[in-house]
């Protein structure tokens, strides 16, 4: 392929969602891209063109655009403090009303099945939405069928007892219908319309995506957040990297950021 199609390539990823491919990570969309155009007949275009004419085909590149690491529990110390606190003070003032959670970069699932399982233990009703620009990764997680790379030894451990029912001696999890029918699920691209945004969110997780993306558009995207996702007394949790980058410049309005122990969130007066 030649350089100049490669950089347009790259510059319409990053167009189409925001995310800049580092370095080590452009040889393997260049892989991709090559092994695919042996697949397809491009009837005299160039893979790019094809691409921006073909929304299937964007959809498939998007998929291994993508970073899509994740596991049961990540950073459980923001766990431990929705268990203590988010979780709890939200069902009381939210009386038979369930808590809306909203997993806005999903990847497989293992997070938003994190938040549901927590929360159930609680006793506390949710309704749990997952969205990701990713369809494979959503389909994996309408399977809810993990290896056990997806339960980490450290970082989460506190929490595996909510997946022992489900998990066999490999650490494999499988989880049954009845949990996996309670998550929806939908493709949504974050740097899309406002409209997109889902209403009246208590907890929003969005994290570990900050980092592929400038940082004009880590204000856009937390600004629509605050503006149309968040309820009043809701709750923004980023990864604790992330976080520490968001400094007054792009600070989004509405929202105090807080923290307690070394859990950092945004937090919208009620
Ligand atoms: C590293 S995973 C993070 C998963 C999970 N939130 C966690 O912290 O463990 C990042 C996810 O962001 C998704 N993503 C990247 N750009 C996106 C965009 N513009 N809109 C929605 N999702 C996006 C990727 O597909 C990927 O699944």
């Amino acid at each position: 392929m030649e350089d100049k199609e490669f950089t347009d390539i790259i510059s319409l990823i990053t167009k189409q969602t925001g995310i800049i491919p580092r370095e080590s990570h452009k040889s393997g969309i260049k892989n991709f891209i090559d092994k695919r155009k042996k697949e397809i007949k491009l009837n005299g275009l160039d893979y790019y063109n094809y691409v921006c004419l073909n929304k299937a085909e964007m959809d498939i590149l998007l998929n291994h655009a993508t970073v899509n690491e994740t596991y049961f529990f990540r950073e459980e110390s923001q766990f431990n403090f929705l268990k203590n606190k988010v979780l709890p003070e939200l069902h009381s003032s939210l009386g038979l009303n369930p808590v809306r959670i909203w997993s806005a970069a999903a990847s497989s699932g293992e997070e938003i099945y994190s938040l549901y399982l927590l929360a159930l233990s609680l006793g506390i009703k949710t309704e749990c939405l997952a969205t990701d620009i990713n369809t494979t990764v959503l389909q994996k997680g309408a399977e809810g069928k993990y290896k056990s790379n997806s339960v980490k030894a450290v970082d989460g451990a506190k929490f595996h007892y909510l997946l022992t029912p489900y998990m066999n001696q490999d650490k494999e999890v499988n989880l049954p219908p009845e949990i996996t029918s309670k998550i929806d699920r939908r493709q949504m691209n974050l740097t899309k319309a406002d409209s997109i945004f889902p209403r009246n969110i208590h907890i929003v997780f969005i994290r570990n995506v900050f980092v592929y993306f400038t940082v004009e558009m880590r204000r856009s995207i937390l600004q629509k957040i605050v503006d149309f996702s968040l309820a009043p007394g809701g709750y923004i949790f980023l990864s604790m990297n992330e976080i520490a980058t968001i400094d007054y410049t792009i600070l989004p309005k509405g929202v105090e950021k807080c923290s307690e122990g070394n859990v950092f969130y945004f937090h919208k007066k009620g």
